[in-house]
């Protein structure tokens, strides 16, 4: 069935000027884009997004990270899209993500606490519907 899925451009991706490559590579793969806006989210914002990570090592600099500067959110739709997002984004550390991917083509380390790895895409249809409501209301 078809399915929607939240994608972040995250800070990083949009300081960059990579907003447009990674909605190129997303529109390639077929998938459509239903909603987009852009986003400088508070913290209670992020805490609510980010909460199955609250105490974890990375979860300051994370945080700290995404309140760095604007991100873009996209409501994407298709059939498989949750998972077919996640393999065109690749594996979370960006400097050894396979190429070909988002995070393997244009990701890397800079030397920095935060893993700043370009894209978010929602793990699954519980976590799509969650974060959505959080990024769109
Ligand atoms: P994301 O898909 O947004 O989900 C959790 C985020 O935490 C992840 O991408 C990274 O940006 C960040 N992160 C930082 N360090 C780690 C780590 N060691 N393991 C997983 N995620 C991390």
């Amino acid at each position: 069935a078809t399915e929607e899925t939240l994608v972040l451009v995250k800070p990083d991706g949009v300081a960059r000027g990579l907003t447009g490559e990674i909605l190129a590579r997303i529109e390639a793969k077929g998938y459509s884009l239903v909603d987009l806006r852009l986003v400088e989210p508070d913290r209670q914002r992020l805490e609510r997004h980010y909460a199955e990570h609250a105490g974890k090592p990375f979860y300051e600099p994370l945080l700290e990270f995404m309140m760095s500067g604007p991100s873009v959110a996209i409501r994407v739709a298709g059939e498989r899209v949750i998972e077919g997002f996640r393999s065109i984004a690749g594996t979370t550390d960006p400097t050894t993500a396979a190429p070909g991917t988002i995070r393997g083509d244009l990701g890397r380390d800079w030397g920095c606490r935060s893993q700043q790895n370009l894209v978010h895409g929602s793990d699954a249809p519980e976590s799509a519907a969650r974060e959505l409501s959080i990024w769109f209301g």
